[in-house]
């Protein structure tokens, strides 16, 4: 999967505390990202864990002095890497390092580096709740806010050392998900995105439900792209068991009414709005308050329609893009391009559903987008997150 990570030149910075063993596993999802990844240790993170590990997993000798004898270039390294780098993250940031940055004090190889980088630094705090939340560590860290420094919030539970509280580094998925972010280009910042995702499910009684095998993937994945970008999000989620997107307002509904009813409740704020949800067109006319019973050999329900949420958002749409799916199992160009028409909408994904690696609850996606001028552009297989940003690539050209 290709993100902002993918083929960029980013400093792991490691400092000495037992976190330090998780840096290795950020590490790996740095280099799985496609980063081209350089490891700079202080002498107290080299007793946590060896700079081998770091080697071995990087491909890259580490740094961990400038006055190392069997290395002449390591003196000039901290500059050139500085120099080099797309994004730096700090993880784990030990109190002593993040009050020596804050200070401009450079007296070894790590903090020596970090005053040389101009782009941008993601420090991830990592220390025993007490010293975590002491005055001196809280004025440095709004110093470094201040400088510019994205600052991850610690995680709070137990901790090595016994206590329980704000201290643990983050896990490495967080910090990897945040880097991305502080390295996406910002162009939907100001904007307000409205994002639908997951299945409905109708209730038939108090045990059973219509609904679809949507997992929400699609959706969340453009929730999370517009984030990235700088994007104000709003996602309105039906069921679904993936982990919330960072930074992301997210309303939890169950049947198609509760979607159209938070939908219509956030719709006119927003600038962009993409339906990815798998809406039950139909739902039951009666629920049974009480579980049915399997007396009778048949059973017949009656099914009534549920409102077309993007229909009606289309009519009432005034400056928002409108983006709608179309999860068709044949003549997907047809039924996407009579949508695109009929729910008066300015692009329309159209997606083949039914395949091994296309559509529910695959990591992968193959659409095809329909445009409002006629102009139609498949697009190969590939990540929904790649899917995700490629639709908001099309969004950005078309907002005034
Ligand atoms: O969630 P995943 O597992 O990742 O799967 C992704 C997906 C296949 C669900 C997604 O890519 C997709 O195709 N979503 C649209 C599914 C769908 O309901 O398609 P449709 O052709 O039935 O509906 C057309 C459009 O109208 C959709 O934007 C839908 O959100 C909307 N709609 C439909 C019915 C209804 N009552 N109200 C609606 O707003």
């Amino acid at each position: 999967m290709k993100t902002a990570i993918h083929g960029k030149h980013i400093v792991l910075g490691i400092c000495g505390g037992i976190a330090a063993y998780k840096s290795a596993e950020l590490l790996r999802l740095l280099t799985k990202a496609g980063a081209n990844v350089r490891v700079m240790m202080t002498r107290n993170a080299a007793r946590f864990v060896g700079p081998v590990t770091f080697e071995a997993l990087s491909g890259k000798p580490v740094c961990t002095d400038l006055f190392d004898r069997t290395d002449p270039d390591a003196a000039i390294r901290h500059i050139e890497w500085a120099q080099e780098a797309h994004g730096v993250v700090i993880a784990p940031a030990t109190a002593s390092m993040v009050a020596k940055h804050a200070h401009g004090l450079a007296d070894d190889a790590l903090s020596t580096f970090l005053l040389a980088v101009t782009c941008p630094v993601a420090v991830c705090p990592s220390m025993n709740t007490d010293m975590y939340l002491s005055p001196p560590v809280q004025r440095n860290l709004e110093i470094l806010k201040k400088d510019g420094h994205l600052v991850l919030e610690p995680g709070s539970g137990e901790l090595a050392c016994g206590t329980v509280g704000p201290g643990r580094l983050p896990e490495p998925p967080l910090i990897l998900d945040r880097l991305t972010a502080l390295l996406t280009r910002k162009d939907l910042a100001g904007r307000r995105v409205l994002v639908t995702a997951g299945p409905t499910q109708e209730p038939i009684d108090p045990v059973r439900f219509i609904s679809n095998p949507s997992s929400g993937k699609m959706g969340y994945a453009v929730a999370r792209a517009a984030e990235y970008r700088g994007a104000e999000v709003v996602l309105v989620s039906g069921p679904t068991s993936l982990d919330l997107p960072v930074n992301v307002r997210t309303v939890r509904v169950r049947t198609a009414r509760e979607m159209a009813h938070a939908v219509f409740e956030q719709m006119d704020g927003a600038d962009v709005i993409v339906k990815s949800a798998a809406v039950g067109d139909y739902r039951a006319m009666e629920t049974a308050a009480h579980k049915i019973k399997k007396t009778a050999d048949e059973l017949t329900l009656t099914l009534v329609k549920n409102t077309d949420i993007l229909k009606s958002v289309g009519l009432r749409k005034t400056r928002q893009i409108l983006v709608g799916f179309a999860a068709e199992t044949r003549d997907l160009k047809e039924n996407a391009q009579e949508k695109l028409e009929k729910k008066n909408l300015d692009m329309i994904v159209g997606n083949l559903v039914g395949h091994p690696s296309s559509g529910f609850g695959t990591d992968t996606n193959r659409v095809t987008l329909f445009y409002r001028d006629g102009g139609i552009e498949p697009l190969e297989e590939m990540d929904k997150a790649e899917v995700a940003h490629l639709i908001l690539d099309r969004v950005c050209e078309r907002l005034p």
